[in-house]
């Protein structure tokens, strides 16, 4: 299938799921508003590769990104990692909230595929 279809009606606020797409695991996380404030919060002078919160969503609440560590390709465990984004078991590359890349030795942060909001709680990737 080139394109997939999430509805996001069953997704919790504070949950992950994780749909494929392409072959690719692909995660949509409903952010909580702390989470929220804390991705848009954030310093650009923190990060290794500097993006805005606001340039990686559509709307705040809902974080997509494909599910693969842009260092060698491994697949990232979600809310882990010393920021709550996610942490890469194979060499210990860390995410936060808004899939960026903080530490370790991925080279940027996961990518966000192309999508778009079908309805209010459905989205269409691909
Ligand atoms: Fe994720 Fe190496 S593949 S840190």
């Amino acid at each position: 299938l080139a394109s997939t279809e999430v509805d996001l009606s069953s997704v919790a606020v504070g949950q992950i799921v994780t749909v494929k797409w392409r072959g690719k695991p692909v995660f949509v996380r409903h952010r909580t508003p702390e989470e929220i404030k804390t991705s848009e919060d954030t310093p650009l002078a923190e990060l290794p590769d500097p993006q805005p919160d606001s340039a990686r969503v559509q709307k705040p609440e809902w974080l997509v990104v494909i599910g693969v560590c842009t260092h060698l390709g491994c697949i990232p465990t979600g809310k882990a990692g010393e920021y709550d984004g996610w942490f890469c078991p194979c060499h210990g590359s860390t995410y936060d909230v808004s899939g960026r890349i903080r530490s370790g030795p991925a080279p940027s942060n996961l990518e966000v595929p192309p999508y778009a909001f079908v309805s209010d709680k459905k989205i269409k990737i691909g």
